[in-house]
């Protein structure tokens, strides 16, 4: 099965330019419907998982709307969201804008390819990534960078759908993820091509498993498998070495 946004090689970061613009205005209600708001939950864990500091500094890559980026500055750290989407950093900062208003701790956002992250080695003290390095031309290329912008003792996190291990379990999940998810595109954002590209794009990605051979590739420490929903979901985690 192709896909209208998915295409590999050099045309890959276009198509995926070109999906979240369609869909930034809804990415959130869409997240919220396909979860059942399950994806908040995950997302405030790689939050903690982080492990800042209040003063330490995070960067949240491919950061979409913020969800991540926010819930490592409500812990305190000094927060940048890195994202190429135009369209997903407008709907990020216009609810740093209200969080400002409230005096609620915001991260600051930037435009940016995860694939060249403009930030010096060794700058943070975290690094994470929410379903983000699926999209990417090369998902390699995405974590080293990661590993290149963290400091020694650093934490990398990366959250994303999985593939679980169970196979009838995968054929359930891979058939919600054709079915259902693509029609709640359809009738909540009128994209059903934008949401069937989850499934396309998770075909073409290795996932949890290695990412985690990837890691300890990279010699980080502590490298381990969180898998949520039976490995539908999956949290990497490890730690640059000293
Ligand atoms: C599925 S969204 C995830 C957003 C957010 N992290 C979350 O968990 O809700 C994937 C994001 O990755 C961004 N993205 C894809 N390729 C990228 C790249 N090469 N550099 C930076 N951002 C990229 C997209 O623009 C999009 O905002």
């Amino acid at each position: 099965m192709s896909n209208v946004f998915y295409a590999p090689g050099e045309q890959r970061a276009a198509r995926v330019n070109d999906l979240f613009a369609a869909i930034a205005r809804r990415y959130d209600l869409l997240n919220d419907l396909q979860s059942f708001g399950w994806h908040r939950r995950w997302k405030h864990r790689v939050a903690k998982l982080a492990g800042v500091q209040p003063g330490g500094r995070a960067l949240d890559v491919c950061c979409g709307t913020g969800d991540i980026a926010f819930a490592l500055a409500r812990l305190g750290a000094d927060v940048t969201g890195l994202d190429f989407s135009q369209k997903m950093l407008e709907v990020a900062e216009s609810r740093r804008l209200k969080n400002s208003k409230n005096g609620t701790p915001s991260p600051i956002f930037i435009q940016g390819d995860a694939q060249e992250i403009p930030f010096a080695a060794a700058t943070f003290d975290a690094v994470t990534v929410g379903y983000g390095l699926r999209n990417l031309t090369s998902w390699e290329k995405g974590l080293a960078e990661m590993h290149r912008v963290a400091r020694p003792g650093a934490r990398l996190i990366v959250l994303d759908f999985g593939k679980p291990a169970n196979a009838l379990w995968r054929k359930l999940y891979f058939a919600h993820l054709r079915c259902s998810v693509p029609l709640i595109g359809r009738l909540f954002c009128g994209n059903a091509d934008a949401y069937a590209y989850i499934l396309e794009s998770l075909k073409h990605y290795p996932a949890q498993l290695a990412v985690a051979e990837k890691m300890r590739g990279l010699k980080l420490a502590n490298v381990r498998v969180i898998n949520l929903l039976g490995g539908a979901m999956a949290i990497n985690y490890g730690e640059k070495a000293g």
